[in-house]
């Protein structure tokens, strides 16, 4: 992710002055900062933390809270890349580290920031689809790292795909569809073996509307029809956004067209980064702030713990609720 980010940031150098690159591996820190004139490449956060005024952390998920503290309780702006924390408690001294020491923590969810994505938002915004009742979110995808790798450990990811890439599309959810009310979770390894966690997940939600979430997840995909598509059914009509091919279509009315056409070659980090700049220089408010980014990851793990107990998962009281209502007023952010 460090080179998808750096490309992002070396197309901001008017916002960004990039002074150095941390990797504990000296040759990565050395490539991410040969990008920048001036950087230095390092090989800790705290070789740093004076000369900076924010940070962006690419770093396996078991040390953003280490190396998220060490910048947050320094007062340092952090771009947090997802997910937040392994836990709770890994999160909620992450955002009172921000609080006490002033520091923005954001966290990376680009999708928020993807133009196809964000006019979908305001398509489903306008009513155009009617009521909406069901939002299918599939993201089929072959990862597979080292076999030592931290991403594919239990312990160091956090839990599976579902906590790993899943939190994207869950935050998606909640942020079109409002408050949920109960879920379930199937996660499996089968196709996957070289995940300890599930590779593979099955995640339905219910929300206060009414209306149905859907997530189908998997870095096991040898091939793929549907690629990253995002489906939204309503009383009037449907919206499909697909991802790779960068288009919203609406189908209403006995005809299909075009609404939105971009890159789908582009991931629009540039555009997180921008907000982050602007957050930074008090000409916006926060989208994905760390408060919101914590649900978010509060429903991955009340999904965990019922699959694990064979039930479903009560997703009531998490804070979503003064969304709650119709899914086009349910829009946070
Ligand atoms: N938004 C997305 O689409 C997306 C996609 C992939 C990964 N990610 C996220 O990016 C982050 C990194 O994932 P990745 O796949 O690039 O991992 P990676 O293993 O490829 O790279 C992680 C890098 O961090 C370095 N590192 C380890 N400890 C460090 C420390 N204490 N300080 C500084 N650097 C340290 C490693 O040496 C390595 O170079 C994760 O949070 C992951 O979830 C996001």
């Amino acid at each position: 992710m460090a080179q998808l980010h750096r490309d992002a940031l070396a197309g901001q150098q008017r916002r960004f002055d990039v002074v150095a690159a941390v990797d504990p591996v000296p040759e990565r820190a050395a490539e991410f900062a040969a990008a920048f004139r001036g950087a230095r490449p390092v090989r800790e956060v705290s070789e740093v933390v004076d000369d900076i005024d924010a940070a962006l952390v690419i770093a396996p998920h078991h040390v953003h809270h280490d190396v998220g503290l060490r910048l947050l309780q320094s007062g340092r702006h952090v771009l947090m890349e997802k997910p937040l924390a392994l836990d709770e408690q890994e999160c909620r001294d992450l955002i009172r580290a921000s609080g006490a020491g002033g520091g923005i923590l954001m966290v990376a969810y680009p999708m928020r920031y993807h133009p196809l994505v964000l006019s979908l938002r305001d398509q489903v915004r306008s009513g155009v689809v009617g009521e909406v009742f069901q939002m299918s979110i599939w993201t089929e995808q072959y990862t597979r790292y080292a076999d030592a790798h931290w991403a594919n450990r239990r312990s160091t990811v956090g839990g599976g795909q579902l906590f790993s890439h899943g939190c994207h599309y869950i935050d998606l959810l909640v942020w079109l569809l409002g408050e949920p009310v109960r879920g379930s979770h199937l996660g499996t390894r089968r196709g996957t073996e070289w995940m300890e966690g599930e590779g593979t997940s099955n995640v339905q939600i219910e929300f206060a509307s009414g209306a149905l979430g859907y997530h189908f997840g998997t870095w096991g995909a040898r091939a793929t029809r549907l690629g990253y598509r995002i489906h939204v059914h309503g009383t009037s009509g449907l919206l499909d956004a697909d991802i790779i091919e960068g288009r919203l279509r609406l189908s209403a009315g006995g005809r299909t067209r075009t609404i939105t056409q971009v890159n789908g070659h582009d991931k629009y980090l540039a555009h997180e980064l921008e907000h982050f700049a602007d957050v930074i220089d008090g000409r916006a408010v926060l989208r994905t702030d760390a408060e919101t980014a914590l649900r978010g990851l509060q429903i991955i793990w009340r999904l965990y713990e019922a699959a694990d107990a064979g039930v479903v998962a009560d997703l009531r009281g998490l804070g979503f609720g003064d969304t709650a209502g119709s899914v086009t007023a349910g829009i946070i952010g």
